[in-house]
């Protein structure tokens, strides 16, 4: 099995299927995924292989691009035999993008230590520097408003409140980006996940302080 040819000829798959994609699911957001894996992978001494392959697959099942989990977990497993992966590996690939992609209230936690590199990997995109970058341009695309002092934080919104579109990108820090350091699986991800976040509380210093017309320099 020569891996490199597979992990290229991944990247070209995945290009393909995401070139139609608007949901900031883009093969960008994969190449760094998948980079971050292969770093963390890395560290704790797991099979970067799979985790590198993983990463690259990992939103091919997930609804916003396939039509269904089950038609892109099958397309993957069809596209792992093609290049003759063999098949306890692409049962541990498959397995792995079927737990990251669960929905539902319960995720159950991922099994392997390639999985939770994996998932650790995915989550460290949405904070730091890259993960602010997302954000504003994820509420731009949905025509949000950066902030709004006046809106109460999301925890004390009502739900319709929320439903009319008053999230805004700063609220979106509180409900979701400042939760995911607690979240991560490996060491390693944990020690990423603690420079971004604190790259964030700076952050949202500075943000508020400019907003205020204020020196963010105390
Ligand atoms: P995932 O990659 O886990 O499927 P999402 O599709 O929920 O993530 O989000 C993709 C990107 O858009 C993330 O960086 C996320 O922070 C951002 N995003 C998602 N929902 C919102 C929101 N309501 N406001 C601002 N940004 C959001
Ligand atoms: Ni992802």
């Amino acid at each position: 099995m020569d891996k490199d040819h597979i992990l290229t000829e991944a990247e070209r798959f995945v290009k393909d299927i995401l070139k139609n994609d608007s949901s900031g699911h883009d093969c960008w957001h994969i190449y760094r995924v998948s980079r971050t894996a292969k770093t963390i992978a890395a560290m704790e001494q797991a099979d970067s292989f799979v985790c590198e392959l993983a990463a690259l697959l990992h939103d091919v099942a997930d609804e916003k691009i396939s039509q269904s989990e089950e038609i892109g977990l099958a397309l993957v497993k069809n596209w792992l035999a093609d290049q003759q992966v063999p098949l306890e590996t692409s049962a541990h690939i498959v397995e792995i993008i079927s737990t990251m992609s669960f929905k539902g209230g319960n995720r159950p936690p991922m099994r392997t230590l390639e999985g939770k590199i994996v998932q650790d990997a995915d989550r460290l995109d949405a904070i730091g520097a890259i993960g602010i970058a997302r954000v504003f341009a994820y509420s731009g695309a949905k025509g949000r408003a950066m902030h709004d002092p006046a809106l109460p934080v999301r925890e004390q919104m009502t739900q319709e409140e929320y439903r009319s579109g008053n999230d805004t990108a700063i609220n979106h820090f509180y409900e979701k980006l400042l939760k995911l350091k607690d979240l991560m699986n490996t060491d390693y991800g944990k020690q990423l996940a603690w420079e971004r976040h604190a790259f964030m509380l700076a952050y949202l210093d500075h943000f508020y302080a400019e907003w205020e017309g204020k020196s963010s320099i105390r």
